[in-house]
């Protein structure tokens, strides 16, 4: 029976999921190109209100806030995950988190007409709050529609849509298009259209069957909406699987955040997330995302805009490359190679940058360090730690978890965000040198703690650390949690 001729669902849901990351990322990259003109709006309304010219801290001040503020969204947009998922679902939550999409982007496209900064900021924290969402409800929705065999590519898919996003706010913040004294809030404002597109395919999409077999206990709509989305009638080894997450989820039920914390089972999965999110952030790529233009330009690039795209556009390749390697090197081997060669590429980066003075090619060499590092992250440590929180955990604690993953992740993303700037000032050219350091820690713990979920159920995985757990962390270390995971009894 299998393979008839039906239409599979499974693209249409992750290209619509995905608008999700794709807002996310546009809202990243798009307040870097933009920033002059932006800043000439707030100094003239401010005249306007004042009769007097704004200081140069009060400015800096304004700016930073409206900058950062989308994080500070983030992070309670993330830790907010587990109110909806459950209550609502995973489809209708991210078709519900639009309303905060649309009011982001009338905030935002009517702040020059308005005249209010302010509205500009707290469009960015509503924006944020929608990305913070999005990044629990995206990669949740993904790994619990797709089949075993392809999760961790349909999971890249998420940060697919996080690159594409950025590289189109890179571009259409270039002067000629949209990052001009007239079109920028309709440069802010794009959201509107992407929120909208979402809104009217996200119907189109089936709910997720683990949520409907496992928390709603509707047994023929999962199996109705599983041969959809595989497009074959013969979904019985999926149901199969489902009832097995299901089963053990009858002993575990809902469990909430403190939960996941006292309980001596998620220990070790919920180290192993968090730490892998900490890695992603704390590997310094946001450092090049939001100052890129900066650094570029003292390493004495030319075009430093251009250069900008290129790295908007290396990052978008290797995304793509990751996605047709992860199902077959391994989300584990990738995330090592991946740190490490963006802790080489952090060292070659600080040689550049210190030999600049003597040496003026340096500058090429700081392009080509750059653009390695970018790819090296994309190839692992962008993709992987986002949707392997779903793997590491079954579905009573899954939301919980990516509460906290997206917590740590946000948080992280703030801290870089606000303090790249002054550290640079202190450490000059050898401010990555910070970064290898850390790139190094996380490859070491990823060397030690973390398993393979490759090819794996997401009962097998979860099953093989309740055995770490029940020889009290004794059997720990990836190989022993890979084959506990492999010969435990589904
Ligand atoms: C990841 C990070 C995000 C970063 C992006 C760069 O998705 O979470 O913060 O900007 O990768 O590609």
């Amino acid at each position: 029976m299998r393979g008839e001729n039906r239409q599979r669902h499974t693209p249409l849901c992750v290209g619509t999921a995905v608008i999700g990351s794709l807002q996310f990322g546009y809202n990243t990259g798009v307040i870097n190109a933009p920033q002059k003109i932006i800043e000439k709006f707030i100094n003239e309304t401010y005249f306007e209100r004042y009769q007097e010219p704004i200081s140069k801290t009060t400015l800096t001040a304004i700016w930073s806030v409206a900058v950062s503020i989308f994080s500070v969204g983030g992070i309670v947009g993330s830790f907010s995950v587990g109110l909806f998922v459950n209550r609502f679902g995973r489809r209708n939550s991210m078709l519900m988190a639009n309303v905060l999409a649309f009011i982001a982007a009338a905030l935002m496209g009517f702040s020059k007409i308005a005249h209010s900064w302010e509205m500009l900021i707290v469009g960015r924290f509503v924006v944020g709050l929608y990305s913070g969402l999005s990044t629990g409800f995206v990669p949740m929705y993904v790994g619990e529609i797709s089949p075993t065999a392809l999760r961790g590519a349909l999971g890249t898919f998420h940060q697919l849509g996080i690159v594409v996003g950025i590289l189109i706010a890179q571009v259409f913040g270039m002067e000629a298009i949209m990052g001009n004294d007239d079109l920028w809030p309709l440069l802010l404002g794009f959201i509107f259209i992407l929120a909208l597109i979402q809104c009217i395919l996200l119907p189109l999409c089936p709910k997720s069957p683990r949520f409907l077999l496992i928390n709603r206990n509707e047994e023929n709509k999962a199996k109705a909406v599983l041969k959809k989305l595989r497009g074959t009638t013969d979904v019985s080894s999926d149901m199969q699987e489902m009832k097995e997450e299901s089963r053990q989820m009858m002993r575990e039920k809902k469990v909430t955040i403190p939960e996941l914390f006292r309980s001596h089972l998620y220990r070790q999965p919920l180290l192993i997330a968090v730490v892998l999110q900490l890695s992603q952030q704390l590997s310094g790529i946001n450092a090049v995302f939001y100052y890129s233009t900066r650094i570029f330009e003292k390493a004495g690039v030319e075009q430093p805009v251009y250069a900008t795209i290129g790295a908007g556009v290396v990052n978008t390749a290797f995304t793509v490359v990751s996605l047709f390697i992860v199902e077959r090197a391994g989300r584990r081997s990738l995330h090592m190679l991946g740190l490490l060669g963006m802790a080489v590429s952090a060292v070659l980066m600080t040689i550049a940058m210190a030999l600049l003075d003597q040496l003026k090619w340096m500058s090429y060499l700081s392009i080509v360090a750059i653009f390695a590092f970018v790819a090296f992250f994309e190839l692992g440590p962008g993709p992987i730690p986002w949707f392997i929180v779903a793997e590491l955990f079954s579905q009573g604690p899954r939301p919980s978890a990516f509460a906290v993953a997206g917590f740590s992740n946000w948080t992280a993303n703030f801290i870089v965000g606000m303090t790249f700037q002054y550290v640079e000032e202190l450490c000059g050219p050898y401010v990555f040198i910070i970064f290898t350091v850390l790139l190094l820690f996380f490859l070491v713990f990823t060397y030690f703690k973390v398993p393979e979920t490759k090819g794996r159920t997401f009962d097998e995985i979860t099953a093989g650390f309740r055995q770490t757990a029940a020889t009290g962390g004794e059997k720990n270390s990836p190989e022993e949690l890979n084959s506990l995971g492999a010969d435990s009894p589904l």
